[in-house]
């Protein structure tokens, strides 16, 4: 089988798994360690070692998400975890950590790719904006199946405020909001989204995607609208197909003469 490990750094887990290229399927257990608070280079290069160490026996380079701005592995946002990241090589202090090469993509991203290789994007054309409900709204633009990187829609301003600090799953919890009151911040979301974007297709992922039957039915979109088909898991997911991505694009012996 042709797996590759992906990690994926989040505010409360940093979670890992090897993931089946051809399925997209986990192809063991995942491994999921708290994430250090607060949450500093040093202690979670740590932890990615132990997660690559425990699992020793799957080859290659390895793909890591995090929640921030990537842009060449390094970071240059940290918006929900400690802002001593940014600026950080984060490619290179993993893959000292891990005696291996550690490649770097925003997790939202990560999501984007996994989606639109294996999940509720896949075989769809056109314009797609998967969106993560979190502790941030994180996002990701594809068009016709290629990821327009970075685009951290979630800071976009409605309003006067930003839209991750409104409706993100955080926000509805910190803020003890109805699914209804939540729903209606989220419709005004699509709703500026879809005036700046026009997608044809929007993929509500994050975890509090498994609970899309409670609240999906109270979106309203243009577009098509789903829930995300490999929920918690395509962050790992799009980070293993960001690990082999870079094989690909490394240049091989034969061609680089
Ligand atoms: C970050 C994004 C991230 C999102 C979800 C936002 O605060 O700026 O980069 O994708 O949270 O984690």
């Amino acid at each position: 089988m042709d797996a590759r490990l992906g990690i994926d750094i989040g505010g409360s887990g940093i979670k890992g798994a090897p993931v089946d290229l051809v399925s997209g399927a986990l192809a063991a257990d995942r491994c999921r360690i708290p994430t250090p608070q607060p949450a500093l280079v040093e202690p979670v290069s740590r932890i990615l070692g132990r997660i690559v160490g425990s699992f020793s026996g799957v080859t290659g380079p390895i793909g890591c998400a995090f929640p921030g701005i990537v842009i060449s592995d390094r970071i240059y946002s940290a918006a929900n975890l400690d802002g001593s990241w940014i600026g950080v090589d984060a490619g290179a202090r993993f893959s000292e950590a891990c005696g291996r090469p550690v490649v770097m993509i925003n997790d939202a991203d990560a999501a984007g790719l996994a989606e639109a290789r294996f999940g509720a994007a896949a075989g769809r054309s056109g314009v797609v904006l998967v969106l993560t409900l979190g502790t941030g709204i994180g996002s990701a633009l594809l068009h016709d199946g290629r990821l327009v990187p970075n685009t951290e829609l979630g800071h976009l301003e409605l309003g006067g405020e930003v839209i991750e600090k409104r409706a993100s799953n955080r926000a509805r919890k910190v803020q003890k909001l109805s699914f209804g009151e939540w729903t209606e911040r989220l419709n005004e979301v699509l709703a500026h989204l879809d005036r700046l974007l026009s997608p044809d297709l929007v993929v509500i992922g994050g975890g509090i995607s498994k609970r899309f039957d409670t609240f999906g039915p109270h979106l309203r979109s243009r577009a098509d609208l789903v829930p995300a088909a490999l929920r918690n898991n395509a962050g790992i997911v799009g980070a293993a197909l960001r690990a082999a991505e870079s094989e690909a694009a490394q240049p091989t012996r034969a061609n680089r003469r």
